[in-house]
């Protein structure tokens, strides 16, 4: 039997809910911890054998725990009476409609979840907010709870989730940090030193970061800008090097030797992807609006902006460089994840990249280990001639080009030669993601345009 005050609730059995609550469970053996959702089918999938998301070493963490102290249920009512310490997980999306639209967060799933918290509580419970949200949303929370005519009291901490897709297993393992901000009245700091308590059966205590809720909600998409921000700045520099023989990787290594740069977050790419970093750019840039900051709002905004020209500008290189046309020819794309070791489609580059490519009418085949299911539902509906085949021989067969679009490790391990062998002539490869032997891949014969690096061709 497990106590009352040990059981933990998660709303939401996404990318953030499933892996976290598996890992906490795994962690810490004395806690019952319940992952609900409305979506049937995503728990009927935590409850089966082939999770409902791709992530590495998550499903030997699940299987140890599921069943002895980790449940998954689509009765989230009942659940919300079981436990006393209720994370909220549920997707905080860019709002597509009315005020705010393309830029402030979409809290209406968040704030249906606090109601039904409400209804159906029976006793006092601690809410966490785990979903990122606009800061001083706590506030708004903590009214929405306190509002109840029963006469319970509900504290609200932020606790921000920092994993990252690929590497969420590991990520929770072994954080940098567990960020735990919360309200300053004594419950709230109460309610403080019960959730680092639940952290501490794992994290070492310096890694835990307490502050006040406002710093905490703060700080979860000040991270993520601060990242995306990194990558902007060295894809600007990957379209200097293009025009100067500068090698991007060269200058991305050179400054990231530099101890106060630091060399993570800064390989330059087809530009970023994710649910993440342009939904919580944008909704901070919504936020400086907000709060009449507009030349803040500008600056974070342009982070976003540099992101769109790259993903365009990628796709203009490879039409200029496959003699100013790619209408009728087939382009293979390896890649569609939004980066590798998941199956996540969301925001993905190469989503933007096969729209821009098909609208040129080029015959897309897109290969990728795990996403290919994802860019189905990505691209039903789109106009245009596509094909999915996870074969990569298969795909690049009768291609004029191929892009790298993910950096998925295996990409590195295919027989260029033979995939050469099978290309319409003369063959390109683009590598947006410089994964590739841009020299052995010339020697194969293909035309090299790694991004941000000199031209490997027989053609210029
Ligand atoms: P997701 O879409 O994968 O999962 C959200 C889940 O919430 C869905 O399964 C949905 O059915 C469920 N849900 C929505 N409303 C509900 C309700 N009223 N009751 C019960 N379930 C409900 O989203 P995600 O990627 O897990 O992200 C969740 C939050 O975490 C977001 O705020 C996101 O910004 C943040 N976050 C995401 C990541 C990431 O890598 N994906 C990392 C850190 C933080
Ligand atoms: C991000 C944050 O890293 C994580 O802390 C937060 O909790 C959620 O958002 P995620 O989006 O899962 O995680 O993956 P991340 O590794 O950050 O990559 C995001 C995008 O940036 C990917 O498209 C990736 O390919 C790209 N990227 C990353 C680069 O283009 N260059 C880099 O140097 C690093």
């Amino acid at each position: 039997m497990f106590k009352k005050e040990k059981t933990i609730l998660c709303i939401g059995a996404g990318y953030v809910g499933g892996p976290t609550m598996a890992v906490i469970a795994d962690k810490c053996p004395e806690y019952k911890v319940i992952v609900a959702d409305i979506n049937q089918e995503r728990i009927d999938g935590w409850n089966s054998e082939t999770l409902p998301i791709y992530e590495p070493g998550l499903e030997s963490v699940v299987k140890r725990a599921r069943g002895k102290n980790l449940f998954f249920t689509s009765d989230v009512f009942a659940a919300i009476k079981e436990a006393s310490i209720i994370f909220v997980s549920v997707n905080t999306p860019t709002k597509t409609f009315g005020e705010g639209a393309g830029k402030a967060a979409n809290l209406q799933y968040w704030e249906a979840t606090a109601r039904s918290i409400v209804e159906h509580s029976e006793d006092d419970k601690i809410v966490i907010e785990k979903s990122t949200l606009p800061v001083r949303t706590a506030e708004a929370m903590h009214r929405i709870l306190q509002s109840n005519d029963k006469g319970l009291n509900f504290d609200v901490i932020s606790n921000p989730e920092f994993m990252a897709e690929g590497t969420a297993i590991d990520d929770l393992n072994t954080p940098d940090r567990v960020l735990i901000g919360a309200m300053e009245d004594e419950s709230g700091q109460i309610a403080l030193q019960r959730i680092v308590d639940l952290y501490s059966c794992w994290v070492p205590k310096e890694r835990i970061k307490t502050t006040n809720v406002w710093s905490s909600e703060l700080s979860k998409l000040v991270a993520n800008a601060m990242l995306a921000q990194r990558i902007s700045s060295i894809n600007s520099i990957s379209a200097i090097c293009e025009k100067t023989d500068a090698n991007i990787v060269d200058v991305s290594e050179a400054i990231g030797l530099d101890s106060r740069i630091g060399a993570k977050f800064l390989k330059a790419g087809v530009g970023f992807g994710g649910s993440c970093f342009q939904k919580d750019i944008l909704n901070l840039t919504y936020l400086c609006e907000y709060y009449n900051l507009p030349e803040v709002a500008k600056y974070w905004e342009s982070v976003v902006d540099i992101n769109n020209y790259q993903e365009s500008r990628f796709v203009k290189r490879m039409i200029r460089k496959m003699f100013n046309t790619v209408a009728g020819k087939k382009v293979t794309l390896f890649g569609f994840a939004f980066k590798a070791d998941t199956g996540d489609t969301r925001e993905a580059p190469a989503k933007y990249i096969s729209k821009m490519l098909l609208e040129e009418h080029a015959q897309l085949a897109i290969s990728d280990p795990e996403a290919l299911e994802n860019a189905a539902k990505d691209l039903d509906g789109i106009e245009g001639d596509y094909e999915l085949i996870k074969c990569p021989y298969e795909a690049a067969k009768g291609a004029h080009a191929i892009a790298i679009i993910t950096e998925w490790n295996e990409f590195k391990d295919y027989d260029y030669k033979k995939i050469f062998d099978s290309m319409e002539k003369p063959a390109f490869i683009f590598d947006g993601r410089n994964i590739l032997d841009h020299k052995k891949l010339y020697e194969i014969g293909f035309n090299v345009y790694p991004l941000g690096q000199q031209a490997l061709s027989h053609l210029e």
